[in-house]
């Protein structure tokens, strides 16, 4: 028995030793059998359509925007055929809109077929936009949302982000729902301290704005201790948070933070401080990280806001490609913010 197998074993070794060394050139005749005998039709090199996807971030150090290039990168992938690739490459702008400007010029040399923006500084989108309509090349801008003139300037221009006007009135509401509505020192007033992603962003703007409004909407008092820039990151979160209690003490009653990174940095100050969130103090912050949403669930802090990185990555991506594939895209694509309390 052993032998038998291993005369197999050898013979059909050497047939397939044959096969390899036989010439490129197969008899016509042969042809059409070798083809029938291959397990999946190859589509043939020229039915296979790549088309290149330049993607440039702002910072990869950046808690939000790592999920969000993540799942752009993978989502894209994902949507490949037989006969469509995707060759994505995505750039970290390292937070410095000269060096973004360069990889933008660097990818429409090499004649991507689209560009997706997450802009360093969203002022710069006019200069984007012209270079890429001068190559014929659309652009999704995704995140940080330029000025509506600027998206006036092109018709294969398009903004994919969450509104974050719904943001910051979440985060208000959450706290106006709370049975003291935020007043944990019971004096009257909401007494606040609030800490800013980079104020050049609207997403800064407006949640610091409308956290607010919501809290005034609801007939909350309100008074602001201390407002100052942390630019997103966990670390001035957690030093602005330290500065802000030591000041004020008891006298804060609730941080809000424009995200969870900053929220993550006040909490640590919150805990060093010898402060308990949900006793004496409230903290809300916005992107539902998952550490946060557990520190919800744990009533470590009071509340967040869903910032739908899938969503906002898919909708970019299926923008890109109806670019690619010569559809129109609306100018505006929204993508809804969810409370988590
Ligand atoms: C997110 C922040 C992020 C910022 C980057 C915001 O929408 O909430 O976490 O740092 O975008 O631009």
């Amino acid at each position: 028995m052993k032998k038998i197998l291993t005369f197999v074993l050898v013979l059909a070794f050497a047939l397939s030793a044959i096969a390899c060394a036989a010439p490129a050139a197969t008899p016509a005749a042969e042809a059409p059998a070798a083809e029938a005998a291959a397990p999946a039709a190859e589509p043939a090199a020229d039915a296979v359509k790549t088309y290149k996807v330049g993607v440039c971030i702002y910072k990869f150090d950046d808690n939000f925007m790592t999920l969000y290039r993540q799942e752009l990168e993978s989502y894209l992938k994902s949507l490949e055929t037989d006969t469509v690739k995707y060759e994505v490459t995505v750039v970290d702008g390292k937070g410095d809109m000269a060096e973004q400007t360069n990889q933008v010029d660097t990818f429409l040399a090499q004649g991507v077929d689209v560009l997706i923006v997450n802009l360093v500084q969203s002022s710069s989108a006019a200069t984007i936009t012209d270079k890429a309509k001068a190559a014929g090349v659309p652009v999704v801008y995704i995140n940080r949302e330029p000025s509506a003139d600027d998206m006036k300037a092109w018709d294969k221009i398009c903004y994919v982000g969450a509104d974050a006007r719904q943001s910051g009135t979440y985060q208000g509401e959450i706290i106006a729902s709370l049975p003291n509505k935020g007043d944990q020192n019971g004096d009257g007033v909401v007494s606040y301290v609030m800490i800013m992603g980079d104020p050049e962003n609207v997403d800064a703007q407006y949640r610091t704005e409308f956290s607010i409004k919501a809290l005034t909407d609801a007939g909350i008092k309100v008074e602001e201790l201390f407002k100052q820039r942390g630019d997103w990151a966990q670390e001035k979160g957690q030093e602005l948070a330290a500065n802000a209690l030591a000041q004020f003490g008891n006298k804060i009653d609730v941080i809000f933070c424009n995200n969870d990174g900053m929220a993550l940095g006040a909490y640590q100050a919150i805990v060093a401080a010898g402060r308990t969130v949900g006793k004496d103090i409230y903290l809300v912050g916005v992107d539902a990280l998952a550490e946060c949403v557990q520190m919800v669930k744990d009533g470590t802090m009071t509340g967040t806001v869903l910032n739908d990185h899938i969503g906002q990555s898919h909708t970019a991506v299926d923008a890109a490609v109806k670019y690619i594939m010569g559809e129109p895209v609306e100018t505006y694509l929204w993508v809804d913010y969810q409370k988590v309390a």
